[in-house]
């Protein structure tokens, strides 16, 4: 949409308005480029480097990579039995065990 920023400009009463004068192409680029940004998210997932602290492994029980590093920082390694005791981590709905090897190797 061209926007005339000088006296006389109406703004749209209905945004589907721009949407619906929007060419077939155009759609098809917004659509392949929401699809590029999904891939990417896979493509970030998949990365070897180490996890930021703040990321929630079990959002069951709000623990995160730096209460893994802290309470098995002397191992240096997960210790499943002492997040349980101390965190209850994976005591709920157990998925963010099921999705163990996607951050194990990730937090140390
Ligand atoms: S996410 Fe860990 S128990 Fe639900």
């Amino acid at each position: 949409m061209d926007i005339n920023w000088t006296r006389g400009y109406k703004a749209p009463t209905r945004i589907e308005t721009d949407f619906e004068s929007t060419s077939q192409s155009d759609k098809a680029k917004m659509d392949k480029d929401f699809l590029n940004q999904i891939d990417r998210v896979d493509e970030l997932f998949s990365l070897p480097e180490k996890l930021e602290d703040e990321i929630i492994i079990c959002e069951c029980f709000c623990v995160n990579v730096a209460d893994i590093r802290e309470a098995c920082k002397t191992e240096g390694v997960f210790d499943l039995k002492k997040m349980q005791d101390g965190y209850s981590m994976g005591l709920g709905c157990m998925s963010c065990l099921k999705q163990i090897d996607s951050w194990v190797n990730k937090i140390f």
